[in-house]
């Protein structure tokens, strides 16, 4: 029996379709979201999602965690690998590895003796770092599920929203959040976060990701040159809470206001660097406030950031106990983070810009990672 045109026609479109799913599935090479499922978790599904940008470099997101689980880029030689740490499967980020790439919330780093006082209250959260509390608890917005919506937009984009309930890990008030990735033409991958509550309470998002530019954790950080646009900082104490000054970076380990290696002056600093930097940004405008390069891939990373504070993590905990997605040991000082935020332990330090947010006020803050070749 031969087939009709209209039979013909069917299968082209059917075939058609199929491909394009295919590419879809696997991601990465056409521009647009993608998403596959990745999971389920306290019985909520678990996606994966992918934004490639005209050039096929691409972002995966995944919606447990509002979690950035890889970022693919060139290199000068236009060879792509991924410049950030992450896994492939679910389950080892249900293993709880320390935050990398996750979406941190209700606030981002340390309040200091896991309390604050609020009005009259006083507001008791859990000590899950000594005796403070750090990145939002034990069960902060890097271990929930949030829901996703795919936006139409010129440039991928995907929102993430989630409702962080009154008294969840001790917090006041509902608190509704909104995570919105872009990802452009130019690499950039732009992170705008919008919260509204119906009670006061403070709220300081950030994101987790740990970068390595060289797109090899066979390879430390302490080569990276580093530039941030600071002329101050906020010294800690021996449990890394601020003391509560503002201190100039002149003359210290911590000035970064010129490019340099980070290996330089890491070893005068206790520990490392993990430390608040006071940007000269202060007006909360979208500013560029830090350069990361990588001399060998010649990938620099550009942040811009309407927040007054870069927490530079230099990776100091990291101990090779998870193995990145290319099957190398995530070792000390193998990964950085640069952690756009208010001032650790606000909410205890009034000398500080507040983190307090009202009923009827909007929370709005933008963060952009852009990545270029040079
Ligand atoms: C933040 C903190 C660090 C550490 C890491 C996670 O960046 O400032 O002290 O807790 O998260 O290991």
């Amino acid at each position: 029996m031969k087939a009709t045109r209209l039979q013909i026609l069917i299968c082209v479109i059917i075939l058609f379709t199929a491909c394009n799913q295919g590419v879809k599935e696997n991601g990465a090479n056409k521009k647009g979201v993608t998403k596959k499922e990745w999971g389920t978790v306290d019985d909520k599904p678990v996606y994966l999602f992918t934004l490639t940008n005209s050039k096929g470099d691409y972002v995966t997101i995944s919606n447990y965690g509002s979690t950035v689980t890889s970022f693919v880029v060139p290199d000068k030689n236009g060879n792509k690998s991924g410049i950030i740490i992450g896994f492939d499967s679910l389950s080892t980020y249900l293993k709880h590895p320390p935050y990398f790439g996750a979406t941190i919330g209700r606030y981002g780093n340390r309040i200091g003796n896991a309390q604050f006082k609020l009005g009259d209250s006083t507001y008791h959260l859990a000590a899950n770092d000594g005796k403070n509390s750090l990145h939002g608890g034990l069960k902060g917005f890097d271990k929930v599920v949030w829901d996703a919506m795919v936006a139409d937009s010129t440039s991928p984009e995907l929102s993430l929203t989630y409702l962080s309930k009154d008294g969840e890990e001790g917090y006041p008030g509902n608190l509704k959040v909104t995570v919105t990735y872009t990802f452009t033409d130019s690499d950039e991958l732009k992170i705008q976060y919008a919260a509204e509550t119906d009670k006061p309470t403070p709220v300081n998002l950030t994101n987790h990701s740990y970068f390595n530019l060289s797109g090899d954790v066979n390879n430390t950080i302490l080569d990276h040159t580093l530039m941030i646009d600071a002329d101050a900082y906020t010294p800690v104490d021996s449990t890394l809470i601020p003391t509560g000054e503002i201190k100039p970076v002149k003359g210290t380990p911590f000035d970064f206001t010129t490019a340099k290696k980070i290996g330089l002056d890491i070893s005068a600093v206790p520990g490392g660097y993990d430390h608040n930097w006071v940007l000269n940004n202060k007006n909360g405008a979208l500013a560029k406030v830090a350069v990361l390069s990588d001399v060998v891939s010649r990938r620099s990373l550009e942040v811009f950031t309407t927040e007054p504070g870069l927490q530079f993590y230099a990776g100091n905990f990291l101990d090779g106990s998870f193995i990145n997605r290319d099957g190398k040991p995530i070792q000390l000082r193998t990964a950085l983070c640069l952690e756009t935020q208010h001032f650790p332990d606000s909410p205890n330090k009034p000398g500080f810009p507040s983190t307090i947010l009202q009923p009827g006020q909007q929370y709005s803050s933008t963060t952009i990672y852009k990545v270029i070749v040079q």
